[in-house]
């Protein structure tokens, strides 16, 4: 079986895509399991793989569930323990989701970002290379867009205006990877996620926030006065296409030389990844109150510093690339959510 690093696998999509990998690779996930938001989730997230985490330990586990399994609490920033596990696995494809994720919490807190997704990111390229990686996909983020207003957004748009350090960060890792693929020849793949949802989701997202608040009866905060929309994903999808992804045909390269041509004259692509059917928050929040029976209170408040009040991709390079683009419903994607909301806190039992 081919090897495969997963980092941030503790978290929502690292989670997944551990799941959906696990039928023909070999996992290893890290994950540093920090404490931005709870981390009980995290570690039940791996109890489900059947990696029981013990909190002080570093050593490596191996899965009770299943054999190709693995996973060693390691921080990006730590280069030696990262540096012993690529010598250690000799890993074909690196997927590097692990990152300080969220636009608000980059207002209060830039270090993280620099370190997490900056530093970090900076030794998975280094290791990529010294390893000789056969493909290095990392997440990016549709925050990247920053104050671009031509929708449905595509990745030949400019992305020169970030608004918060956030997506200064994944536009940073955008051409860090693509110095890395000129440089050494890397294959490296850009994935701009947008607005991923679903089961075992993050709590400082919006549809866990709101879903959390409705049920226990207290406002949300619904910014820009209700008038955001965003191109929700579900998760399922997300992780569906970059499994398409990791083996997919490496793009064909134009000569070097040729300065009028560069789009690809090394192996670096970026794909929104998207389901290309922006919803209204009103709407949402609907469908959400439908779901559980019962109305939100809302508490309108004004766009909140660092936040875009749309967002919209286009897709069709991902369907040219993998033959498959997202494409499970809102509706239905926030009932799967609330699904496992209500399972995963115990609502509705003794
Ligand atoms: N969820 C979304 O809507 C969305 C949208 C765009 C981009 N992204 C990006 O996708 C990736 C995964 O997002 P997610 O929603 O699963 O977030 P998440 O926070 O649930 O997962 C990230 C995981 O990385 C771990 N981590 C953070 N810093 C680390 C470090 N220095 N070393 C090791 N582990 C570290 C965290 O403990 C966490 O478990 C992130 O890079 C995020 O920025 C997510």
């Amino acid at each position: 079986m081919k090897k495969v690093l997963i980092t941030g696998s503790a978290g929502f999509i690292g989670y997944h895509l551990t799941k959906e990998l696990l039928d023909n690779y070999l996992i290893v996930g890290i994950d540093n399991l920090n404490a931005y938001y709870d981390i009980g989730l995290k570690r039940d997230r791996l109890k489900n793989v059947g990696l029981n985490i013990d909190e002080a330990s570093s050593e490596s586990i191996k899965s009770k569930k299943y054999d190709n399994l693995y996973f060693e609490k390691i921080d990006l920033i730590d280069k030696k323990s990262l540096s012993i596990l690529f010598e250690n696995h000799k890993f074909d494809y690196v997927i590097n989701l692990a990152a300080q994720a969220g636009v608000r919490y980059s207002i209060d807190f830039p270090q993280t970002y620099l370190d997490s997704n900056i530093t970090g990111f900076l030794n998975i390229l280094e290791l990529c290379k010294t390893f000789k990686i056969k493909h290095l996909l990392y997440a990016s983020s549709s925050s990247v867009y920053g104050l671009n207003n031509l929708f449905p957004f595509s990745e030949s748009q400019p992305v020169s205006h970030p608004i918060s350090l956030y997506a200064a960060t994944k536009r940073s890792n955008e051409l860090m990877a693509h110095t890395y693929s000129h440089l050494f020849n890397i294959r490296t793949t850009g994935l701009r996620f947008f607005t991923v949802y679903g089961p075992w989701g993050r709590p400082d997202m919006a549809l866990f926030k709101f879903t959390n608040s409705i049920l226990s009866g207290k406002k949300i905060d619904v910014y820009n006065n209700g008038k955001m929309t965003r191109d929700f994903t579900y998760v399922k999808d997300i992780v569906i296409s970059i499994a398409k992804l990791i083996e997919s045909d490496a793009p064909r390269l134009v000569n070097k030389n040729d300065i009028n041509i560069n789009k690809f004259s090394c192996p670096n692509e970026i794909f929104n990844i998207a389901s290309n059917d922006p919803v209204q928050l009103d709407d949402f929040i609907e469908i959400i109150e439908k779901r559980l029976g019962k109305k939100a209170k809302i508490n309108y408040m004004p766009l909140q510093p660092g936040d875009v009040p749309a967002t919209f991709a286009n897709v069709d390079e991902l369907i040219s690339k993998i033959k498959f683009s997202p494409k499970t419903k809102i509706k239905e994607g926030v009932n799967f959510f609330i699904d496992w909301y209500l399972k995963y806190y115990n609502y509705g039992q003794d």
